[in-house]
């Protein structure tokens, strides 16, 4: 058993070990919706999962490896949401629609490139310099 739902293909853990590109966490429709229209953020949400699997980010062969997508109950900013962080970079984006989406996964996770004009906050888990 490797956590796949039924009918849906081994999940990456299946193979014992795999490369990470980006882990792409949304909060989309919290249980508190401080920050989110629900709509927008399940918008955004099923936009995310879907550009994922059609860019063929999914993929175990990938040679810059997998990314992985997680829908977060809180990101703990909890307001101008939808509220997407993409690591390992620790960069936040605000506002997500299913727009900047798809430009969020191609110029940043594809391109290497964050979106500057959407970013509301950078984190690190380096200390202090
Ligand atoms: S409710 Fe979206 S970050 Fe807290």
């Amino acid at each position: 058993m490797n956590g796949a739902a039924k009918g849906e293909a081994p999940g990456p853990l299946a193979s014992g070990s795999l490369r990470v590109q980006h882990h792409l966490l949304l909060c989309a429709t919290p249980s508190k919706p401080l920050c989110v229209d629900p709509a927008v953020g399940a918008a955004s949400w099923d936009r995310l999962k879907r550009l994922v699997r059609e860019l063929g980010l999914e993929d175990p062969s990938r040679a810059e490896g997998v990314v992985w997508r997680t829908k977060a109950d809180c990101l703990r900013i909890c307001g101008g949401g939808p509220i997407l962080l993409i690591w390992p970079e620790g960069i936040t984006y605000g506002g997500v629609t299913p727009e900047r989406i798809d430009r969020i996964l191609l110029e940043h996770v594809i391109g290497g490139q964050p979106v500057s004009e959407w970013i509301v906050q950078r984190a690190s888990f380096d200390g202090p310099p």
